[in-house]
């Protein structure tokens, strides 16, 4: 059995809230640029026309498959998949002749399948290679990272991505244990030498989960993606459609929210302060968390955070 067609399951969040949110016109062309296990491409296809169409993509290819073929396919005339990442959205469109969507969907990070699998090497919880690649196709594990990368880096992408005190301490440990001829390889010699290296505990959480979330944001881009995949938003948004983000981190909205509010406010040039104001191209329609039913029926949900933008008629 390969890693797509296994039994990892993965509970969508915020289903309803974001389809309600995303889906303005039943004949409009919809984009949900992390398909996954195609829990909102589902519902979203319910809610469309048989005119309707829904253009779904994943930089996995287990997720591609999983739409593809066997028991979990999506069988639909108006659906298609995608392997490409959502940084890639208007090239990946333009290939298939489309420059206008009536809405688009981003809900970020990874998935369970991804998580609960071990040899997707994503999860201290399991042992298994150290690999953390969201498309297993292309770039850099983390174990390849960390086998070359200077000191000062790794301790950069674990402070800045991870938000982690000890990421000085936690990389001077990875060199010297490359050092001695044993650079870490697999999920538990990693989370094993965190725990020794990150000396204050924070209630409820493993101590290795900031160094983790750090190096899969670095080796899969994550932010960086992010951007990309809100530019295109713009780009690609026909007036009246919808931006729906739904985002697991405080790196990750603070993208997201800074984004939507630049793109929602006049801009006064100070250095001509009588041209004509610079158009908004989004008007901001709030953001959602989810009810403590859903917290507690999928704890995943916990820290998420939905925002929703429309796209208004200015180029
Ligand atoms: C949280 S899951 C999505 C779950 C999905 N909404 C569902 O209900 O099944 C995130 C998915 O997005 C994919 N992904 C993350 N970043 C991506 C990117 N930059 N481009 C394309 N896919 C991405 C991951 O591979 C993963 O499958």
């Amino acid at each position: 059995m390969n890693a797509a067609s296994a039994n990892f399951a993965h509970t969508t969040v915020l289903l309803n809230d974001a389809v309600d949110a995303l889906v303005t016109d039943p004949d409009g062309i919809y984009v949900d640029g992390t398909f996954g296990r195609g829990g909102h491409s589902r519902l979203i296809l319910s809610r469309l026309t048989a005119k309707g169409r829904l253009v779904a993509i994943d930089r996995d290819p287990d997720a591609v498959t999983a739409a593809a073929s066997g028991a979990t396919r999506v069988d639909d005339p108006r659906f298609s998949i995608h392997h490409t990442s959502f940084g890639q959205l208007v090239p990946a469109l333009a290939a298939l002749g489309i420059s206008k969507v009536h809405g688009l969907l981003l809900d970020l990070g990874v998935s369970s399948p991804q998580i609960d699998n071990p040899e997707r090497g994503f999860s201290f919880r399991f042992d298994g290679p150290l690999d953390m690649r969201m498309d297993t196709t292309r770039g850099e594990s983390a174990a390849d990272f960390l086998a070359r990368a200077e000191e000062r880096h790794i301790a950069e992408v674990i402070r800045d991505y991870g938000e982690e005190r000890f990421a000085v301490q936690v990389a001077k440990a990875l060199v010297a244990r490359r050092e001695s001829g044993f650079p870490v390889r697999t999920t538990r010699e990693l989370s094993d030498l965190v725990a020794r290296a990150v000396k204050t505990r924070e209630p409820g959480q493993d101590p290795a989960t900031r160094t983790f979330q750090a190096l899969r944001i670095f080796v899969n881009a994550e932010l960086e993606e992010l951007e990309q995949g809100l530019n295109a938003a713009v780009q690609l948004l026909a007036p009246g459609g919808r931006l729906v983000v739904i985002s697991f981190h405080s790196l990750e909205d603070r993208i997201v929210k800074t984004f939507i509010a630049r793109e929602s406010k006049h801009v006064v040039d100070r250095r001509a302060p009588f041209a004509p104001e610079k158009p908004t191209r989004l008007r901001s329609l709030g953001r959602v968390k989810p009810g403590a039913a859903e917290v507690q029926a999928n704890p995943r949900a916990r820290s998420a955070i939905m925002r929703v933008a429309q796209r208004t008629e200015h180029a």
